[in-house]
């Protein structure tokens, strides 16, 4: 148990996910009442599972993270039932395979009418699609914020954790929804982090570089189990070689929430990509 965390009341969306299941079993080992959100009631049910088998305490909550009415009801219900919100992790968020082109860059072909039926560039995104990966990456932070950030305000205490990637400062190609959004997660944490400086509120975030989930198993690896073409150019970019172990995102989790180890932290956003973002490619 934690002094820091026993009791506190963490929200943590997307926790149903491969990074923040993970964190939403700590906390909830650390003593925290923990809050957890997202859209698929089953995938919560099994973290709950978890942590309710371990001694720990919370409640499942299915919300669509860019739905601010239904927020702002679980806000309420949360101040009602445990209290205000001391930590909020806004971990949910990801892609979606229709906004991904084929190309890696612009190629003649794709303006042809002839061109190859299974090639997508650019200019053929679906831009429903491209708006909706925006929407959930970036108003699907904001509106929690919203919500949460009013509670902590009142206590004059808080701390809230972003999701940002490594697509935040260097975009990767075929994913550009994904990856503006991801920048604009990043400048979001600096903008908040100075508007609620005054709150007693510190804002950072976590930029993950490569750890393989639901979604990205099916990019980063073949049928047979090997490493896809892709898969094999992001070891060959990431220094440790490896992909990341959700376990490996707990440290800077914990420390950034921490209100004595971070105390003076916040705007910040931590790297934790076996050093993708270190290496220059060459
Ligand atoms: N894994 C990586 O390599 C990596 C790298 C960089 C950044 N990130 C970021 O880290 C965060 C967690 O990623 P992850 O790998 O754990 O992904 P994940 O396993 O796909 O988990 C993301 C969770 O977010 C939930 N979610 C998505 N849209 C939502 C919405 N509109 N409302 C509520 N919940 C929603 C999903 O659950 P439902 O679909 O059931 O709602 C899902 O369980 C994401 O923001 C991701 O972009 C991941």
């Amino acid at each position: 148990m934690s002094e820091l965390f026993e009791n506190q009341v963490a929200v943590i969306t997307g926790a149903g996910g491969v990074l923040c299941s993970e964190i939403a079993l700590k906390m909830a080992e650390l003593g925290a009442k923990v809050v957890l959100v997202g859209r698929t009631e089953e995938k919560l049910q099994k973290v709950a599972s978890g942590i309710l088998a371990a001694g720990g305490t919370c409640m499942v909550r299915t919300v669509d993270v860019t739905n601010e009415e239904a927020m702002n009801r679980l806000a309420d219900e949360v101040l009602k039932v445990w209290g205000p919100c001391r930590y909020l992790i806004n971990g949910a968020g990801g892609n979606n395979n229709k906004a991904i082109t084929t190309n890696f860059t612009y190629e003649p072909e794709e303006l042809e009418m002839n061109k190859p039926g299974d090639m997508v560039g650019f200019f053929d995104l679906d831009l429903e699609v491209f708006e909706s990966v925006i929407k959930t990456n970036t108003l699907g932070t904001v509106i929690p914020v919203r919500a949460f950030a009013k509670q902590m305000a009142k206590e004059g205490r808080g701390s809230i954790l972003n999701f940002a990637s490594m697509n935040s400062t260097r975009p990767l190609t075929r994913v550009p929804a994904y990856a503006m959004s991801k920048a604009a997660v990043v400048n979001f944490t600096q903008w908040l982090a100075t508007y609620l400086a005054p709150a007693g509120i510190r804002v950072n975030a976590v930029a993950p570089g490569f750890f393989v989930n639901d979604r990205s198993r099916k990019i980063l690896y073949t049928p047979e189990g090997g490493l896809s073409k892709r898969g094999e150019n992001i070891m060959s970019h990431t220094p440790m070689g490896r992909f990341g172990d959700p376990k490996e995102l707990l440290g800077s989790v914990l420390w950034l929430l921490d209100d004595e180890k971070a105390g003076f932290v916040t705007g910040t956003t931590v790297a934790v990509d076996g050093g993708f973002l270190a290496h220059s490619g060459i």
